[in-house]
């Protein structure tokens, strides 16, 4: 197979950039939540941060297996502070809606640029998307419904249902 195209290389690189800006800027909501005493909500977004690692570890060798050299982008300081729970859910709702903008684009790339291989390991992350987007937008829901004074109890009744998430980890640590 051909060594993979230096435009599509070039754009897969500034994807893994993205990938471990979304686990920074997952990080550092799950540190917000630790500091507001919500340990299921700073478990969620520690979960996801760890994924979010894991999807960026995947480009990056899939740039290596094509022959392409990955190169590491430098990664922006993430927000550090949230006015609600809410307002953090709403945030990551609208940042998957601009990673899955991301993938689309690049599967637009691919298919210009004829990559079968590529537009093959980005199907995967259509699927992710979809899931991603599905999981925030029910938590933004939920966290609609609790808010306000009243719903105080039904909220920490959802951060410790957050608490219970899985981790849905694989190994990152194998080098090529
Ligand atoms: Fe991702
Ligand atoms: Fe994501």
């Amino acid at each position: 197979m051909a060594p993979i195209g230096e435009r599509m290389a070039k754009a897969l690189n500034e994807q893994v950039k993205w990938e471990l800006f979304s686990s920074y800027l997952y990080l550092s909501m799950s540190a917000y939540f630790s500091g507001t005493k919500l340990p299921g909500f700073a478990h969620w977004m520690r979960v996801q941060a760890q994924e979010e690692l894991m999807h960026g570890m995947k480009i990056y060798d899939f740039v290596i297996d094509r022959g392409g050299r990955a190169e590491l982008l430098a990664i922006d300081k993430p927000q550090f502070e949230w006015g609600s729970p809410l307002e953090v859910a709403e945030a990551v709702y609208d940042h998957e809606k601009k990673v899955t903008g991301l993938i689309n684009g690049l599967v637009d790339l691919a298919t210009e640029e004829k990559d079968h291989a590529t537009l093959s390991m980005l199907q995967w992350f259509v699927k992710e998307q979809v899931e991603e987007e599905a999981n925030a937008s029910k938590i933004v829901e939920k966290l609609k419904m609790v808010s306000g004074e009243k719903g105080i109890g039904a909220l920490f009744m959802l951060d410790r249902d957050l608490g219970e998430r899985p981790p849905k980890l694989q190994p990152v640590v194998a080098a090529k």
